[in-house]
């Protein structure tokens, strides 16, 4: 069985999901009681996990369209909401890194907006 971290647990109830012997997957609500299958054997059976949300896109409308646009295609918007409040320099810094290192394709005329974005996106410390 796959051992989760159980401190990462959050949110979004996933259910669980139990492997049958023909190696079909069944998903079961979270509130399901556990089930078991055994065949040739080999006894499963079923775990409920939860795992963290996620925010799928950015909020504040179309402030926000040029980070949707040019900031969700390799990594979660929560992973870049989580961050602490960063200067506008130190945006400036990340951004660059994922053109330069991760090659992001963003437009640089994109770049003052998302660097503008991220930066007010909590106040400043
Ligand atoms: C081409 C893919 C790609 C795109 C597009 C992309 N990133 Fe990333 N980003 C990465 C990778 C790869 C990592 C490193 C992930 C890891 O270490 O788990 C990362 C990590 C990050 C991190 C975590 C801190 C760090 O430096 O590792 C932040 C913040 C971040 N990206 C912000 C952004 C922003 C803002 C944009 C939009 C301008 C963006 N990313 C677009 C690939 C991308």
């Amino acid at each position: 069985m796959i051992a989760l971290n159980r401190n990462l647990l959050s949110r979004a109830v996933i259910g669980s999901c139990l492997a049958t012997a023909a190696g079909v997957i069944q998903i079961h609500t979270a509130d399901a009681a556990p089930s078991t299958v055994t065949a040739a054997g080999v006894t499963l059976t079923s775990e409920s996990v939860i795992l963290p949300g996620s925010s799928e896109t950015f909020p504040g409308g179309a402030a926000a369209q040029v980070v949707n646009v040019n900031c969700i295609a390799c990594h979660s918007a929560d992973m870049i909401l989580n961050q602490p409040a960063l200067s506008k320099v130190a945006w400036q810094a990340e951004v660059t890194k994922m053109i330069k290192l991760y090659k992001a394709p963003v437009n640089e005329t994109d770049v003052p907006a998302i660097v503008d974005y991220l930066a007010n996106m909590k106040p400043q410390p």
